[in-house]
């Protein structure tokens, strides 16, 4: 009699139990699919994802459930690794973004084959992960990365026009000494000089948004003062603009690193922008505060404007980057405050809202953080 090896139940459950506890224990989510996208098994994860029971998913097509179609998916921007895997017999990724409400999460999806012996595909494994947190966490990175090398490209070319824009000037100075004034030619040589100062301007921005002039720390800056006089200066446009300004300086502000001028410069450029954004009137508040976590002085400027569209969100700190009419920015102001701020050691950072995110609430702000300077009295 032929002898029939002894099946060990027990054995066998234990493995299943063991196997099946690996594949719970796994964080990503799971599943497995057939030839015919018919979901075939899911781990906990992916259960969780999902936010359904168990028997409501396994034995469905994975395009019905997971993207309620009649067929496989078949959608440009959301490639479908399974159909891949299943064409190619060979491993695939992806990375697909969801979008729930604002917010925008990142999974990263593989795929990889289950053969036969004869080396067909039988069955698709596809493996997501949430990889939301370091995507962010990179595009932060990328974009400091980007503004520096910006910085770098930016410094080159203002330090090779730097030369030629000094010997232009001096010629047409040179030339206004020996032209009569009043004269064709004084004009003419009055409008090189006047044009020639202009691209010395824009090389001076380019500079300062590399933050390329040697840093001066010894500058201190008393906030609010400077603040007042850059009111001063726009409080007739903002009632001709129907721009009602709302003041919250706190009091006994300690002085800050950063020179009096660069500070103002940054201080207009905010404003003008926030005026800008505001055609039809709305509400300016600037405020100040000391932040004593850090001892840093935020200064924040705040409208009511249009708000700034998601799609320029990553750009308005580039060098020339503007949304205005041809003749109306130069698309430096916010450029060379970066470069400013980020000199004495500061940040800028914005929060905005265009009608359609917030009908209630559009608006921008843009915070100026400033570290405070060391007092003499301060005990050390
Ligand atoms: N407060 C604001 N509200 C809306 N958009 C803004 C605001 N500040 C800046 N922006 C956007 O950023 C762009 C770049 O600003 P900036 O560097 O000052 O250059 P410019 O003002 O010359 O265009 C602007 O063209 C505008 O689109
Ligand atoms: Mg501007």
């Amino acid at each position: 009699m032929e002898h029939i090896p002894e099946i060990n139940i027990e054995e066998l459950l234990e493995t299943h139990r063991f196997l099946q506890a690996t594949f719970n224990g796994i964080r990503d989510q799971i599943m497995v699919v057939d030839s015919d996208y018919r979901i075939k098994e899911v781990n906990e994860s992916f259960v969780k994802r999902l936010g359904k029971p168990r028997h409501e998913i396994v034995g469905k097509y994975c395009y019905r459930l997971l993207h309620d179609m009649d067929k496989p998916c078949d959608m440009p921007n959301h490639p479908c690794p399974v159909q891949e895997t299943l064409k190619t017999g060979k491993f695939c990724e992806v990375l697909h973004t969801h979008l729930e409400g604002r917010e925008a999460s990142y999974y990263r999806v593989t795929t990889y084959p289950v053969l036969d012996d004869q080396g067909a595909v039988t069955h698709v494994i596809e493996i997501a992960r949430d990889i939301t947190r370091r995507k962010k966490a990179e595009d932060q990175v990328y974009s400091m990365q980007r503004l520096a090398s910006l910085g770098e490209l930016a410094a080159g070319v203002a330090h090779e026009l730097n030369n030629p824009v000094g010997i232009i000037l001096g010629f047409a100075n040179l030339l206004m000494g020996k032209t009569e004034p009043g004269s064709k030619e004084y004009e003419m040589v009055k409008i090189i000089e006047r044009q020639g100062l202009n691209c010395k301007r824009i090389v001076e921005s380019l500079l300062s948004f590399a933050s390329r002039y040697p840093e001066k720390i010894e500058y201190s800056a008393d906030v609010n003062v400077n603040l007042e006089r850059m009111i001063f200066i726009v409080e007739n446009i903002l009632v001709s603009k129907k721009i009602s300004l709302e003041r919250n300086l706190a009091e006994d502000l300690p002085k800050v690193r950063g020179d009096p001028g660069h500070l103002q410069q940054v201080f207009m450029n905010l404003i003008t922008n926030a005026v800008a954004a505001m055609e039809g009137g709305g509400v300016l508040t600037i405020s100040t505060r000391l932040n004593e976590p850090d001892d840093r002085v935020k200064i924040l400027f705040s409208d009511t404007g249009h708000g700034i569209k998601k799609e320029h969100r990553d750009r308005i700190f580039d060098p020339f980057f503007t949304t205005r009419e041809v003749g109306e920015g130069s698309g430096l102001g916010l450029s060379v405050s970066y470069g400013i701020v980020t000199r004495y050691g500061g940040t800028i950072t914005f929060e905005t809202l265009v009608e359609e995110e917030d009908r209630e609430r559009k608006g921008t702000t843009f915070t100026v953080s400033l570290p405070v300077v060391p007092s003499e009295s301060k005990p050390r």
